[in-house]
């Protein structure tokens, strides 16, 4: 298997790398399509289990392994390496604890609208980083769960794919990037266009 890593997108170590479970997968866009069929699986298991609580740490697993199990053998297991990108690996439980912690609290305070709730869990999910692969897409149908939970709807993220390199995934990673600096009006409306 030959991985081609988009901008933005976290390489995967060897021993990741190892853990592919189908056998028959030889390019990045093979994967993709696999990929997609699991992630779908994974989004309707999250439409089966309404009654269970989205912020706590078994969910946030428990939704990345439905996403990944037929394709990842780490599925919904944090990474226990560095990346470009995320918090140093030791810290991911606890910081997840605390965002989620923190989400709780403002959905209680009624401290943002719904909307920008459910976008800041995910741009701090995808900046804790807590998995080897899969952050974005994961951290996305969160933020989806989430909005749905509080009455919302789910966002768009453009209206199309950003798995590959596209101009699409350009400003979705400008936003996230302003997002970085507190700024979070791009990312909002980018998340619901
Ligand atoms: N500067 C950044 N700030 C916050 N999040 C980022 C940044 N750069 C990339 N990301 C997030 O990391 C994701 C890539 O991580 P990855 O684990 O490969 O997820 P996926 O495989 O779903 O694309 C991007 O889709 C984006 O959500
Ligand atoms: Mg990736």
């Amino acid at each position: 298997m030959n991985f081609q890593y988009t901008p933005g997108a976290t390489p995967l170590d060897p021993d990741e790398a190892a853990g592919l479970i189908p056998t028959h997968i030889a390019t990045q866009s093979e994967l993709n399509v696999w990929e997609e069929a699991n992630i779908l699986k994974g989004a309707r298991w999250a439409i089966r289990h309404k009654k269970r609580n989205l912020l706590e740490e078994a969910y946030v697993r428990d939704l990345h392994r439905q996403m990944f199990d037929e394709t990842w053998k780490w599925a919904g297991t944090f990474r226990s390496s560095n990346k470009n990108i995320g918090v140093d690996w030791s810290q991911i439980a606890v910081r997840l604890r605390n965002l989620l912690d923190n989400i709780k609290y403002q959905i209680e305070n009624q401290t943002f609208e719904i909307d920008e709730l459910a976008v800041r869990l995910h741009h701090q999910l995808v900046w804790l980083h807590p998995f080897p692969n899969g952050n974005g897409r994961h951290a996305r149908l969160m933020a989806d769960l989430l909005a749905i939970r509080l009455g919302g709807s789910r966002f768009t993220w453009g209206g199309n794919s950003l798995v590959a390199v596209s101009d699409l995934r350009t400003s979705y990673l400008d936003s996230l990037r302003a997002a970085d600096n507190g700024k979070f009006e791009m990312l909002l409306q980018f998340a619901r266009n």
